[in-house]
């Protein structure tokens, strides 16, 4: 990937979490290819992290990506990936995009959803949230235009059955960061979430059968999934946009993206 030097992103340094697979993996390279400086953050596939800040590095000397390994319900562990960004770059950052996040692929109703499910759900989309939220609210610079980005989901909304505990740690983002949207008025700090309706991932297809998805397929508006690269135009182009004094409001992006 050699393009992205001279982007309008240029040396800007994005964290983008969950960056190995899916949705995080397309939000990292499309911003690289914007020319930021991108941290590829994972909790387990480090060869497909990997894989990620290679296709981004090329043959390049200077490294644009690396890769951090963190688990971002840990709270210790959610600060040495801040501390990792700030040292391998040299710099502040200025783009947080949390896009990891887990769902309990049994799709059990609430009534079924065991206490250890629920804990890890919210372990991982809420405190994981809040924790690199909070570490981004306290470390990116006032008057720089600085994002922050948390991927939530349309099942907020949609409030289908087997989603209970997965829509509700996503609500309680939501919640979260319209009011430290407002808890940055001045700084020029944006705060947002993006909710997707179902995209093509690992996570949408895990658990479910052919009439699942089959049953997905036939709620979206496009008539088809999502496909990653569809979130990619918009949010690319809308993180372009920074510095600019746009869009300093909180809002919820849902459901499905036209093309
Ligand atoms: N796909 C959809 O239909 C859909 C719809 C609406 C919203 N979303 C939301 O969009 C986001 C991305 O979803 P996706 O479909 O791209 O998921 P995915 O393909 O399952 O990828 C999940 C990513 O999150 C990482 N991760 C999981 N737990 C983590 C933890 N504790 N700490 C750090 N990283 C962790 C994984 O790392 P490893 O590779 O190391 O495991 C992986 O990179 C999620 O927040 C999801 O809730 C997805």
């Amino acid at each position: 990937m050699a393009e992205g030097s001279n982007g309008p992103l240029q040396d800007r340094v994005a964290i983008v979490t969950g960056a190995s697979r899916g949705i995080g993996r397309a939000i990292a390279l499309h911003l690289a290819s914007l020319g930021a400086k991108v941290v590829i953050n994972y909790t387990s596939n480090s060869a497909q992290a990997d894989t990620v800040s290679s296709q981004i590095n090329g043959d390049s000397l200077v490294p644009r990506a690396i890769t951090v390994r963190a688990d971002i319900s840990d709270p210790a562990q959610v600060k040495s990936l801040f501390d990792a960004t700030e040292s391998a770059f040299d710099s502040p950052v200025d783009i947080l995009v949390n896009s990891a996040g887990v769902l309990d692929s049994k799709y059990p109703t609430v009534s079924n959803t065991t206490i250890e499910d629920f804990d890890n759900t919210f372990n991982v989309n809420t405190r994981g949230a809040f924790l690199c939220c909070k570490e981004a609210a306290n470390r990116i610079k006032r008057g720089r235009g600085g994002r922050i980005i948390c991927m939530t989901s349309s099942s907020v909304a949609s409030l289908k059955t087997g989603y209970g505990a997965y829509a509700a740690s996503k609500a309680a983002v939501e919640t979260m960061v319209k009011i430290l949207a407002k808890e940055l008025k001045g700084s020029g700090i944006t705060a947002n979430c993006v909710a997707p309706g179902p995209v093509a991932t690992d996570m949408f297809f895990s658990g479910k059968t052919e009439e699942m998805v089959n049953a997905a397929v036939e709620v979206c508006p496009l008539g088809r999934l999502g496909e990653t690269r569809m979130w990619l135009r918009w949010l690319g182009s809308w993180l372009a946009m920074l510095g600019n004094g746009l869009m300093d409001r909180s809002f919820v992006l849902m459901g499905d993206m036209c093309e």
